[in-house]
């Protein structure tokens, strides 16, 4: 038994990889300016790298500051980026992380204000997640029965099967580079919650939902998907926000620029399998939007001329049309 323990702790030992930590400290209180931290700490590959700092605070320096609570992906307290990816700390294991960059690199959310080292203050993304009413609205006149269960079928449910796993931990707001250049624009998790009560039967707001939404910010979506690459529970954000404007384009038509660009788009390639660039802008702003985009559109036909002309139909041009039957026939399947 003795000899067995012995190899374990040997195993153990020698299992233990150095680990490079890099922290961001920024105190506003002692002024100066934000720098980076050097600890470093024996640890083995599968720690998680909340443990890391944990330890950091715990056995070296007491002043450093972070979140956390549960230390199991549930609270979504401790969203942090590691080596300049938005992750939870306390399930990202430092191993990985020292093997692909020799370090571990630990900064705050971005696109939200430093409060003192890894701690953001995060009252603009629950400013814009209360914006989008995240809860059920009924209509006053069909009140919900009081003691009767009320029914969804499996189908209705499984539309929005993926939002309630959010943990509202925020990696998506802080991965979000629309968030950073607009801050018109919701975010990604306000979008997703959104989505959740457009497609819920129960709700009797979604025409004003879609609504408001597609002049609030829903166009601004850069369709980048680096929300989805950095949710850890799945919800993938930016196929929500893709849903959205989906409904909003069937329920509302092409109501303002964004919708219409999408029309457009949809049309162009239907109709050669390639863009009309010149007929895309007319579909998008009208003939003020063209003249108003005059100056722009002679530097761009100065270098293309041939911007001008309308592209023939691409060979193959039929394989695109049957995809698009497809989708019609699908689609009516489905009604
Ligand atoms: S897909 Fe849209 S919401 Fe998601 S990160 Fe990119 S811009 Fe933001
Ligand atoms: S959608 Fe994903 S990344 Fe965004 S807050 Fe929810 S759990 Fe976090
Ligand atoms: S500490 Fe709760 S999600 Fe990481």
């Amino acid at each position: 038994m003795a000899a067995a323990e012995e190899k374990l702790t040997k195993f153990t030992e020698e299992s233990l990889v150095t680990v490079p930590f890099d922290v961001y400290r920024y105190d506003p209180a002692k002024g100066g300016e934000p720098r980076y931290q050097r600890y470093e700490l024996r640890l083995a590959p599968h720690t998680p790298v909340l443990t890391g700092l944990l330890r950091i605070r715990d056995e070296i320096d007491p002043t450093l500051t972070l979140r956390y609570s549960c230390r199991s992906a549930i609270c979504g307290s401790c969203a942090m980026l590691v080596n300049s990816k938005s992750r939870l700390a306390c399930r990202t294991p430092v191993g990985p992380e020292v093997q692909a960059h020799g370090r571990i690199v630990i900064d705050p959310m971005r696109n939200q204000p430093i409060l003192r080292d890894l701690v953001v203050d995060q009252q603009p993304f629950w400013t814009r997640y209360e914006q989008m009413e995240p809860h059920l609205i009924l209509d006053p006149s069909k009140p919900m029965p009081a003691d009767t269960p009320t029914r969804m079928s499996p189908a209705q449910v499984e539309r929005f099967r993926d939002t309630p796993r959010c943990i509202a931990c925020g990696a998506c707001y802080s991965a979000c580079p629309a968030v950073e250049a607009d801050p018109g624009f919701p975010g990604p998790m306000a979008l997703a919650k959104l989505y959740r009560f457009v497609v819920d039967p129960r709700d009797s707001a979604t025409q004003g939902r879609l609504k408001k939404i597609q002049t609030s910010g829903l166009w601004l979506c850069l369709r980048c998907h680096l929300c989805t690459e950095a949710c850890p529970k799945d919800v993938r954000p930016s196929e929500r926000i893709r849903d959205l404007k989906e409904l909003a384009v069937q329920a509302q038509g092409g109501t303002e620029l964004g919708s219409r660009h999408a029309i457009g788009f949809l049309n162009n390639i239907e109709e050669r399998g390639t863009l009309n660039e010149l007929k895309l802008v007319r579909q998008t702003a009208g003939v003020g939007g063209v003249l108003g985009a005059l100056p722009q559109g002679l530097r761009i036909w100065r270098k293309k001329p041939e911007i001008t002309k309308a592209p023939p139909p691409i060979e193959g041009i039929d394989q695109v049309k049957k995809i698009y039957q497809a989708l019609e026939d699908k689609k009516e399947g489905q009604e």
